[in-house]
């Protein structure tokens, strides 16, 4: 199964985590791609596709994911399975890595299958988009401004859920 990382970020942090990731799932560098310079092809290449974003504004998706998003959510990916990635603060408190729900809703016209929920019970916050009905979060949210030191811990446990 050929695993690709694909994430969105400003200042750094998801890049780090993207990189975590990928050190955690044997995923090689030539695997990680920044949003902002891949074209959403690329994603046609994997089976397992893990998209990462953080969150800005009010509960929206990291800048660069908007074109590739427009591109992606275009393309007929039935058969592969998509994991979701977010980092936010939990401070904020009604969108905490509200981003993750964006991705989720994108990109469910492509037919891909969707992995990778995460106990929301492990954060504290009052409401996010990206938490569903059933108590879980659409994907691995982290908050690397209050949390960093969760993170590792986080990404190990979550990461045996998609092998
Ligand atoms: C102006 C601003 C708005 C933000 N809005 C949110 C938000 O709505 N929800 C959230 O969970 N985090 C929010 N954050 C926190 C960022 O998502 C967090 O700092 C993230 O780690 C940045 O990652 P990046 O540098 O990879 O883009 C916001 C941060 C800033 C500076």
């Amino acid at each position: 199964m050929k695993t690709g990382i694909f994430y969105g970020s400003t200042t750094g942090t998801t890049a780090e985590i993207a990189r975590q990731i990928a050190k955690e799932m044997g995923v090689t560098e030539n695997d990680i791609h920044d949003v902002a310079n891949t074209s959403p092809v690329k994603l046609a290449e994997y089976d397992l596709l893990i998209l990462g974003s953080s969150t800005w504004g009010h509960g929206e998706v990291q800048d660069d994911w908007y074109d590739f998003l427009d591109g992606a959510e275009a393309l007929e990916l039935k058969g592969k399975t998509i994991a979701i990635f977010g980092d936010g603060d939990e401070t904020m408190s009604d969108t905490f890595c509200a981003a993750m729900s964006v991705l989720r809703r994108r990109m469910e016209s492509t037919g891909a299958s969707f992995t990778g929920e995460f106990p929301a019970s492990a954060y504290t916050f009052e409401s996010s988009p990206a938490m569903l009905p059933d108590g879980n979060m659409v994907g691995l949210a982290l908050d690397n401004v209050n949390h960093a030191n969760l993170t590792p811990e986080r990404i190990s446990q979550w990461v045996k859920t998609l092998e």
